[in-house]
């Protein structure tokens, strides 16, 4: 019998610059660099357990054990892994998603981060988080990202061995994010088919392809000059593009939804009211606020008249993704097992 056990942790991250349509899409190489901040906030820590002993794959999520439809695309990911390693056991995965509140922010991200390093545990591979960024990628490609912590970019690439997150800087400064819960459901299209139906129909799609290595460059210009107004134009400019690309796909659709806009123009108020701070949003209605770190309580103070505190979770810079000791795992489970903050 081989038991082979192995736990991580990783957070998830908030493109500043979007990934938003793939070249390949079985090898999850994208069509443009993006670049993202990650969070401390929002994590995932998983432990995987690979026991010959087992005929299937499970998972666990949130103390839920998922359904063979849910464990689908975790076996898909655990065959690259075994055929990598040249092993055949299956696995039993345990995720704790640790999101204040059901905000509806389970990520992808720190999802498949955390479980690429919890098999890098197992396995007994060598800990760099370069190489181990293309396997999550292949779980999901803003998951490239979560492998390191503060300002990191994806590179596209040229083929699998390539297309890698580079980390841009540790964001240890004055930046955080508010991220607003406008509505915590399901969303209706993935980011997946959203992303694949844009670039299968949208005439503008071309022009965001085109537009996107200069927002890289500038962002990373704004990033090294610490100059938040500027990386809040772009990051707001750039996600309104891609934005603009779902409305002019054929059928259309949109993310957006009335409270959305709204908290749009509340974020161009606050900036008449002398706060740099600027919006982005993802394959969902929820907008995250990029703001100074020292202003989060004056800003949360002022949306105070429209949203309630569960509805505004701020953070700061995260972490690169790291393995956990079995003490660590332990006071996770307690965690989550003794809290109603937290929950999936
Ligand atoms: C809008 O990484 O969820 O959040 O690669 O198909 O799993 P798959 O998609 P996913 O897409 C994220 C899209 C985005 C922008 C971003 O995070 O860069």
């Amino acid at each position: 019998m081989i038991r082979l056990t192995g736990r991580a942790r990783a957070h998830s991250n908030i493109a500043l610059v979007k990934y938003w349509g793939k070249r390949d899409s079985d090898l999850f190489l994208p069509m443009t660099n993006s670049l993202s901040l990650t969070l401390d906030a929002l994590y995932t820590d998983t432990s995987i357990v690979f026991d010959s002993e087992l005929t299937e794959d499970t998972f666990t999520l949130d103390q839920i054990v998922q359904s063979k439809e849910q464990t689908e695309k975790l076996t898909h990911f655990l065959d690259i892994i075994r055929a990598k390693a040249q092993i055949t056991s299956k696995a039993n995965v345990t995720s704790l998603n640790f999101v204040p509140t059901a905000a509806g922010l389970a990520s992808s991200a720190s999802a498949y981060a955390a479980l690429i390093g919890a098999c890098a545990d197992a396995l007994g591979w060598e800990d760099d988080h370069k190489s181990l960024s293309k396997l999550a990628r292949r779980g999901s490609g803003s998951a490239t990202r979560s492998l390191f912590g503060g300002f990191v970019e994806w590179d596209k690439g040229t083929d699998d061995s390539t297309s890698v997150a580079i980390p841009i800087d540790d964001g240890q400064w004055d930046i955080g994010l508010i991220v607003l819960v406008l509505n915590n459901g399901k969303k209706k299209i993935s980011s997946r088919d959203g992303m694949a139906h844009t670039v299968a129909t949208s005439p503008f799609y071309e022009n965001w392809v085109k537009t996107v290595p200069s927002d890289i460059k500038q962002m990373k210009a704004a990033i090294y000059r610490k100059d938040i107004e500027m990386i809040g134009e772009i990051a707001e400019h750039n996600a309104l593009k891609m934005h603009a690309t779902m409305l002019s796909a054929n059928p259309p659709f949109w993310y957006f939804e009335p409270a959305t806009l709204l908290a749009m123009e509340r974020i161009r108020e606050l900036r008449q009211a002398g706060y740099p701070a600027y919006f982005t949003m993802d394959a969902g209605p929820n907008v995250k606020i990029i703001c100074q770190k020292s202003d989060m309580t004056a800003i949360m103070d002022e949306l105070s008249h429209f949203y309630t505190n569960d509805q505004m979770i701020t953070s700061a810079a995260g972490p690169d993704m790291r393995t956990l000791t079995e003490e660590e795992w332990a006071e996770s489970l307690a965690k989550k097992e003794g809290s109603n903050e937290y929950s999936h």
